[in-house]
């Protein structure tokens, strides 16, 4: 299988990198049952596909065998941002493809140039992703990732408008809601609380995200009460 390739994938500074790395280590307190964790917010652009791409890589990094699965069929943004290609030239196979029977879940995930990073990007936005979703495949393909990787990232689609996202809750191990800081209503960061516990998607923590850097960061993690931010 070839290999997927990120040309554009930029240093982060260094505080962010901190702040990212304190997450991965309270991601590594919840335990090992926490394997499938969905990187989920409740409207666009708060930043969902930045920390899940952020997490995978700390993971890899840190020599965990870890996988990203591009879940956000009507907005996928992975591919043209990190400027994703295949060694080999090829066209790359994405999340809708495999959903729709187009190959096995092994060939599915494309190895990176690191051994124990795997990828199932996503290149073909699908009008209506719920029908695959919805689909026994798609539970399977996650069921895989669990048994495969340590660690499985899932971005997601928001939660405000489809039901896209509480299906893919339902079947991950817990959720990270990324809250786009100082756009974000409280009662919309409730309701999405109120979705994921209706999907039974525990809340892992929360991602407070795009602030201004002399505000400080955090990021709150349920069980420990840690604090941690992604800043802008
Ligand atoms: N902490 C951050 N620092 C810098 N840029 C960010 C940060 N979070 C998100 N962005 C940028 O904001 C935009 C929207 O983020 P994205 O991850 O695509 O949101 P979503 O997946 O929730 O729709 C992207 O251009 C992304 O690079
Ligand atoms: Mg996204």
């Amino acid at each position: 299988m070839s290999t997927l390739i990120l040309n554009n994938n930029p240093e982060l500074p260094y505080a962010m990198e901190e702040a990212l790395n304190s997450l991965r280590i309270n991601i590594g307190f919840l335990g090992n049952d926490v394997k499938k964790i969905m990187i989920v917010s409740s409207t666009p652009n708060e930043g969902k596909s930045f920390v899940a791409m952020q997490l995978y890589r700390q993971f890899v990094q840190t020599g965990i065998k870890t996988a990203l699965i591009d879940a956000d069929m009507r907005k996928s943004t992975l591919v043209a941002k990190y400027g994703m290609e295949l060694a080999d030239g090829g066209m790359i196979k994405g999340t809708s493809s495999v959903l729709a029977g187009d190959c096995d879940f092994k060939d599915a995930f494309y190895k990176t140039s690191f051994d124990n990073g795997f990828i199932l990007p996503n290149v073909e936005n699908v009008v209506n992703p719920s029908m695959l979703l919805e689909n026994k495949r798609f539970e399977e393909l996650l069921n895989y990732a669990g048994e495969n990787f340590r660690y499985t990232f899932v971005d997601s689609s928001p939660l405000d408008l489809v039901s896209d996202g509480e299906r893919i809750g339902s079947l991950c191990d817990g959720a990270i809601l990324v809250v786009r800081s100082g756009v974000t209503s409280k009662s919309m960061v409730r309701h999405s609380a109120m979705q994921l516990e209706r999907a039974g998607c525990p809340l892992l923590g929360v991602v407070l995200n795009r602030m201004g850097s002399s505000k400080g960061k955090y990021y709150y993690n349920k069980r420990n009460s840690r604090y941690y931010t992604a800043s802008r």
